[in-house]
């Protein structure tokens, strides 16, 4: 008897590891169907100043809160990671870490805590889509050393200590590019188009979108100006113009500062972001 009953508790250790080791929701882990985050690597997310590899492969990932307490450990299925995300809270920004890279926070946003979402990584680790391909919920870029962090509105120094930039951007109404601080997800600053496509350069229009973010090589903004001021300042004036304070930047004026209004002139990114209340 007792050899018997042996026996089945072996068959039924050996069934839960199998199920937990396919993912099943009993064991802990969430079907690929479940309420989950599903994150995966895809090189062909690279802007065109494509930014050096990090990862090859996710070996593993930890979602942290915005205080950096880790909130699960992620099941690896296929080289993918597979959050559970019922526990969630939508809207709100959360941090993967990847491989123990702990300076390399992957930002993670979820419009819902239902359903299956994906999210795709370069493996630069720097950008970033949650959504369907086609048409992303968000896009989220990571500006890592050596780019600048957030610097002064007033003088364009960096902030000490170190605030690595991220941004995200959604096009859902009304549409937004939010600039925070990775790791603890503070806004720093934030844009509202009132054009949600840009008047265009020529005779294209451009989708806020991709013309704001370097992401998928699109016409985004710094590669359509391409250092020739001409292109801009018909409409956006003198680029090299910085106003005073920055409340009283407009997009459309002779000497409107609009190429300070997210990072410090007109070379963009690699200037800093700003912290207008610095
Ligand atoms: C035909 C006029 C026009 C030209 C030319 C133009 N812009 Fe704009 N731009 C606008 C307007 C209008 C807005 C929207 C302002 C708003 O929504 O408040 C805008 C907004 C933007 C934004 C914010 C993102 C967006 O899509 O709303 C960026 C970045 C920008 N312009 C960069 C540039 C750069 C760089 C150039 C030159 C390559 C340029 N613009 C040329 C009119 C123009
Ligand atoms: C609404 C915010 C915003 C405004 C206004 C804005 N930029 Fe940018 N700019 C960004 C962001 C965000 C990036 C980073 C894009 C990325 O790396 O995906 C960027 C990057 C750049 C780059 C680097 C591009 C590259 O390929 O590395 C250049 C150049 C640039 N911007 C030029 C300008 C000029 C010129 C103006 C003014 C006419 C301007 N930007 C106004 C948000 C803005």
């Amino acid at each position: 008897m007792r050899s018997a009953l042996r026996g089945i508790l072996a068959v039924i250790a050996s069934a839960s590891l199998l199920l937990t080791a396919v993912g099943c929701p009993f064991g802990g882990s969430p079907l690929p169907n479940a309420n989950t985050l599903t994150l995966r690597l895809d090189p062909s997310l690279a802007g065109e100043d494509a930014d050096a590899p990090l990862v090859s492969a996710i070996e593993n990932a930890e979602l942290l809160s915005s205080t950096g307490g880790v909130v699960q450990t992620a099941t690896i299925s296929g080289g993918t990671a597979v959050f559970s995300i019922g526990t969630l809270i939508a809207g709100r920004d959360y941090f993967i870490r990847i491989n123990s890279l702990a300076d390399a926070l992957v930002p993670t946003r979820l419009d819902t805590t239902t359903g299956a979402v994906e999210q795709s990584i370069s493996p630069s680790l720097q950008t970033s889509v949650v959504g369907p391909a086609n048409e992303p919920t968000y896009r989220v870029r990571t500006f890592l050393q050596p780019h600048k962090g957030i610097v002064r509105y007033s003088n364009g120094l960096e902030l000490v200590p170190r605030q690595t930039a991220y941004a995200v951007l959604t096009r859902t109404t009304p549409p937004s590019l939010s600039i925070r601080v990775l790791g603890t997800g503070e806004e720093v600053n934030s844009f509202s188009p009132t054009v949600t496509t840009h008047p265009g350069i020529g005779p294209s229009l451009q989708p806020f979108d991709t013309f704001t973010l370097d992401l998928l090589s699109t016409a985004h903004h710094g590669a359509v100006y391409g250092g020739d001021d001409t292109r801009c300042s018909a409409c956006h004036g003198n680029l090299d113009v910085k106003v005073l304070t920055f409340g009283t930047i407009t997009p459309l004026s002779a000497n409107g500062g609009w190429c300070f209004r997210c990072h410090y002139g007109k070379l963009g990114d690699e200037l800093g972001f700003v912290d207008p209340l610095q």
